[in-house]
C-alpha cells in the first residue's frame, strides 16, 4: 500500500491507472477507522481493480462550536487497518494541502438540508459537497462507498453527483452495528461507560418505532413520540431530532408509505450520535433496506 499525501501525485497515480483501463474505487474517509469503514473497503475491494480510501478531517464541515478539534485520530493505527484490507492507496492529505487559499467559490447544498443533520449543523453539508468535490476531481474514481449511517450525507451526495455531473456511482453500503445494536462510530469512543450504556437504546428506538409501524401505524407523529418516548426513557442524552420523513428527498408526510427513513440524533456529553432506519413500505411489508 502506497501513502500519498500530495494532491499532485494522487492524481498522477489516478491519470496511470485509468490509461490502463483500471476501476477505480474510492472510500472517503475521516479516519480513526472502524468496521463500519471495513466493510466498505471490502466491498470496494470486490467491486474495483484498485481501491483508494483517503483521510481527512475536513475543517469545512464542522461547525464552529462542533468536535473538529477533539474528532478522533490514529494515523498509525489507520495505516494498519488500511492495509489489512488491501488498500492500493491512502491518501492522507493536511487542511493545507486541500485548502491552500482562500476559496473563491463556494457550494451550497439548497434541497434534502432543511432537516435532520442539514437542520442541526448548519452548513455541514456544504463542506462536505465542497470536499467531496474536490476528492472526485482528484481520485477520479468509478465507484465511491457510503456508509448507509449517514443517510442523509448519501441522499446529498446522490443529488451532487447528478446536479454536477461527476462520471462516478454512488454505492450505500449497510450500517455495521456492534452486538448490542449500536452503530459503529468513530466519535463512539468518545462516549463515557455509562454513555456508551445508554447508547444501544438509539437502535432500540428506532426499531420501536419500526415494529409500529409493521404493525400498521401510519401516522409519522405518533411513531416520533413513541421513540422520543423511549429515548428519553432510557438515555440521559438530549434530542436533537426524531424526524420520520420521506427517503431520499427528506421531505415531511402525512402517512406513512412508500419508502421512509426513521432517523435520530441524540447529544451525549461530549458526543451526538446518529442512527437511521430505512423502510420500504410498498405492499405494506415494511421491510428494513
Ligand atoms: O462521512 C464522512 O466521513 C465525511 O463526511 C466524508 C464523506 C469523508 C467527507 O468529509
Amino acid at each position: 500500500m502506497e501513502i500519498v499525501r500530495s494532491v499532485a501525485n494522487l492524481q498522477q497515480y489516478t491519470c496511470e491507472f485509468r490509461e490502463k483501463g483500471c476501476k477505480i474505487g474510492f472510500v472517503p474517509t475521516m479516519g480513526f477507522l472502524h468496521e463500519g469503514h471495513q466493510r466498505l473497503m471490502q466491498q470496494a475491494r470486490a467491486e474495483n481493480d484498485i481501491v483508494i480510501a483517503s483521510i481527512f478531517v475536513n475543517p469545512l464541515q464542522f461547525g464552529a462550536n462542533e468536535d473538529y478539534e477533539t474528532y478522533p485520530r490514529n494515523e498509525n493505527q489507520d495505516v494498519s487497518v488500511s492495509k489489512s484490507e488491501k488498500v492500493d492507496i491512502l491518501f492522507i492529505p493536511t487542511v493545507a494541502e486541500m485548502y491552500p487559499e482562500e476559496p473563491s467559490i463556494t457550494m451550497q447544498v439548497t434541497k434534502r438540508t432543511e432537516a435532520l443533520c442539514g437542520k442541526s449543523r448548519p452548513g455541514h453539508f456544504d463542506g462536505v459537497v465542497t470536499v467531496l468535490s474536490k476528492l472526485f476531481h482528484i481520485v477520479n474514481p468509478h465507484n465511491v462507498y457510503f456508509g448507509k449511517k449517514d443517510a442523509q450525507q448519501v441522499a446529498v451526495v446522490d443529488a451532487l453527483v447528478k446536479d454536477l455531473n461527476f462520471p462516478v456511482t454512488i454505492v450505500p453500503v449497510d450500517t455495521v452495528r456492534e452486538n448490542d445494536g449500536l452503530a459503529k462510530s468513530s466519535r463512539n469512543v468518545n462516549l463515557t461507560k455509562e454513555e456508551r450504556e445508554e447508547a444501544k437504546f438509539l437502535y432500540k428506538a428506532l426499531r420501536v418505532g419500526h415494529q409500529s409501524i409493521i404493525d400498521g401505524e401510519k401516522n409519522p407523529i405518533t411513531i416520533v413520540k413513541e421513540v422520543k418516548a423511549f429515548i428519553k426513557q432510557h438515555t440521559r442524552g438530549k434530542i436533537d431530532y426524531v424526524e420520520l420523513l420521506d427517503y431520499p428527498e427528506l421531505t415531511s408526510i402525512d402517512e406513512i408509505s412508500g419508502q421512509v427513513i426513521l432517523a435520530v440524533a441524540v447529544f451525549f456529553d461530549k458526543v451526538r450520535l446518529i442512527d437511521n432506519m430505512i423502510i420500504q413500505l410498498d405492499n405494506n411489508s415494511g421491510m428494513e433496506l
